[in-house]
C-alpha cells in the first residue's frame, strides 16, 4: 500500500518554532521551514512523508477536527477557547504561561464583590467560563483582538483576562495579576478519526515527542 502524508497543523509564531526543533529532534526535521523570507504555508518531509502547515492559532483546532490536519500543535489557551471536537494527547511542556485576571491595583476589590464589572479579553469563553462558573460573578465580556492591556489603561474596561508570560506587558503598563486562572502549555492534538486509521504513525510520533525536552 502507498503510504499517504501524514498532515500537521502548527499555530504561527514562537510554538511553531519549539515545535519544528521538537520535530527536529525526533528525526523529522523540515529545513523549508527555517527559510525566513519565504512566504510558503505547506513544508513536506518527503523520507518521512508528513507535510507541515502553518495557520493562525486559533484555526489549529479547526483544521484538525475536519480533518484538514491529522495533528496540530497548539496552546492550551486556544484548544479552550474553540472547544472543538479533537483528542488533546500531549502537554509539550513548552509555551508555558498563565492565563491571568489583571488589573490595576484599584480593580482588586471589584473581584471581590458583586458588581458587573467590564472584562476585555482575546478569550470570551475562558473569561466567561472562569467567572460564570467558577467565581459566580456577572460580568460583561468585551471582545478584543489583541493588544489587550490597553482596555484598563483607556477605560475600556476594569480587568482584562489574558496570557501572562513573563509579566513585562503588565508590568510596563502599570498592571497586575489579580487573580489567576489555569496554567498554560503547548499541546499536541489529534483528529478523531486519525487517531484510529493512522494509530501507528501518530501513536510513534506522539512516544517521540514525548521523550524529547526543549527548552521552556
Ligand atoms: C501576549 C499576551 C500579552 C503578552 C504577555 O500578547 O496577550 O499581551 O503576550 O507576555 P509577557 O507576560 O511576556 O509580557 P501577544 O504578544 O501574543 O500579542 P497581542 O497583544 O497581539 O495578543
Amino acid at each position: 500500500m502507498v503510504q499517504g502524508y501524514l498532515t500537521v497543523a502548527l499555530g504561527k509564531g514562537r510554538l511553531a518554532k519549539k515545535a519544528m526543533e521538537a520535530f527536529e529532534k525526533i528525526g523529522i526535521p523540515c529545513d523549508e521551514m527555517k527559510d525566513k523570507d519565504t512566504r510558503k504555508l505547506i513544508f513536506v518531509n518527503e523520507e518521512k512523508k508528513i507535510r507541515f502547515f502553518l495557520a493562525k492559532g486559533p484555526d489549529v483546532p479547526t483544521y484538525v477536527e475536519y480533518g484538514a490536519a491529522d495533528i496540530g500543535i497548539v496552546g492550551e489557551d486556544t484548544i479552550l477557547e474553540e472547544g472543538r471536537n479533537i483528542y488533546e494527547v500531549l502537554d509539550l511542556g513548552f509555551g508555558k504561561c498563565r492565563m491571568c485576571i489583571a488589573g490595576p491595583e484599584s480593580s482588586r476589590k471589584l473581584l471581590q464583590g458583586r458588581e458587573v464589572i467590564r472584562v476585555a479579553t482575546k478569550y470570551p469563553r475562558i473569561a466567561k467560563d472562569y467567572f460564570y462558573n467558577q467565581k459566580h460573578q456577572t460580568v460583561e465580556i468585551i471582545k478584543l483582538n489583541g493588544s489587550i492591556e490597553l482596555a484598563p489603561i483607556v477605560g475600556l474596561s476594569e480587568v482584562i483576562c489574558d496570557i501572562v508570560e513573563t509579566g513585562t506587558t503588565l508590568k510596563e503598563n502599570g498592571l497586575l495579576v489579580l487573580e489567576e486562572v489555569c496554567p498554560l502549555s503547548a499541546r499536541v492534538v489529534v483528529n478523531q478519526v486519525s487517531m484510529r486509521m493512522e494509530n501507528e504513525r501518530i501513536t510513534e510520533i506522539i512516544r517521540g515527542l514525548k521523550s524529547t525536552t526543549i527548552d521552556m
